[in-house]
């Protein structure tokens, strides 16, 4: 496949650093974007755009960046959403601005600079565009309500997605992440808040916060590697040769546990209720 040009999230760190390292390797051209371009400003190559983004910004300042970087290369081939954070809670204990905040970033944040993307790709009638799910968005955890949340949102709407804009020659996929060692859980990143606190969580967060600092730099994925399959499976390169471009792809194999669990879970309620579930139908009706 020739050369691309790739829009990436969130560079400063873990699997957007990564990416944006696989791809200048690969000798592609990178828009990398940052909150803080001081975090990027070790990318320097006629192949890479550093530009300043913060995927909560307004309209206008998205449109601004996107054109920025169309112009600058003559156009943006994949559009990588992976700037993202883990805001945990107890169900009983989130308050409504515990999932806004998350929700600003992992899902709004990807559906703003998505919808940003989508008229340039249409015009050209090709463009692909990736959202970086997680195992956390199939298998809920305990104490991460609304991080699992905004995850499953970016599952559903992928469909929508996918629905709406194939037809314009749009290519779309979701990344279903295993534990990959990045800063994702480090204490300076993760956000733990108790607004509504309840005694009996005591034991349980102490608990969560234990296994999170178990699992934060004993992640068995490598952020390189997977950068490195990610562009294979947009070129249809590498291990990627000959396979058709999915639709959703668990990478590690933690997460192939909990995908492949899910299923056959959702299956067996199918098959054990499947009398059950035709019951409710309408007499005559069918779809
Ligand atoms: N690592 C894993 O095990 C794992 C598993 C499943 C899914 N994921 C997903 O992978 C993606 C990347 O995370 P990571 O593991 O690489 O963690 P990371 O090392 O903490 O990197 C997260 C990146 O997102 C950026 N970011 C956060 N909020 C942003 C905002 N409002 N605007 C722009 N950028 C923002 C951060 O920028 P700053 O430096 O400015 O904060 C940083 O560059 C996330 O979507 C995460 O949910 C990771």
């Amino acid at each position: 496949m020739p050369q691309l040009t790739w829009f990436v999230t969130g560079c400063s760190s873990g699997i957007g650093k990564s990416l944006s390292a696989a791809l200048i390797a690969r000798g592609e051209r990178v828009v990398a974007t940052a909150r803080n371009l001081q975090d990027i400003a070790h990318l320097q190559s006629e192949s890479v755009l550093p530009l300043q983004l913060d995927v909560t910004s307004s309209p206008e300042t998205l449109r601004m960046v996107v054109d920025e970087a169309i112009n600058h290369f003559g156009g943006v081939d994949v559009l990588v959403n992976n700037a993202g954070y883990l805001q945990g809670s107890f169900v009983e204990e989130a308050d409504t601005k515990d999932y806004i905040s998350n929700f600003m970033v992992n899902f709004c944040g990807t559906m703003n600079v998505t919808r940003t993307l989508i008229p340039h790709f249409r015009s050209k009638s090709s463009g692909t565009i990736i959202f970086v799910g997680s195992r956390a968005g199939w298998q809920g955890d305990m104490g991460a309500s609304p991080y699992n949340a905004t995850k499953f949102a970016l599952e559903g709407i992928l469909d929508t997605l996918q629905l709406e804009t194939s037809g314009f020659g749009i290519r779309s996929m979701i990344v279903v992440l295993g534990y990959f060692r990045t800063e994702l859980f480090s204490t300076s990143r993760l956000i733990f808040t108790r607004s509504h606190p309840n005694k009996i969580y005591d034991p349980i967060e102490t608990a969560v916060l234990d296994g999170v600092a178990k699992v934060h730099g004993h992640q068995p994925g490598d952020p390189d590697k997977l950068a490195h399959r990610i562009v294979d499976v947009v070129k249809g390169e590498g291990m990627a040769a000959g396979k058709p471009f999915p639709k959703r792809l668990p990478f590690g194999e933690d997460a192939l546990k909990d995908v492949r669990q899910k299923c056959e879970e959702t299956l067996k309620i199918c098959d054990e209720w499947e009398e059950v579930i035709k019951s409710t139908n309408i007499e005559g009706s069918g779809i």
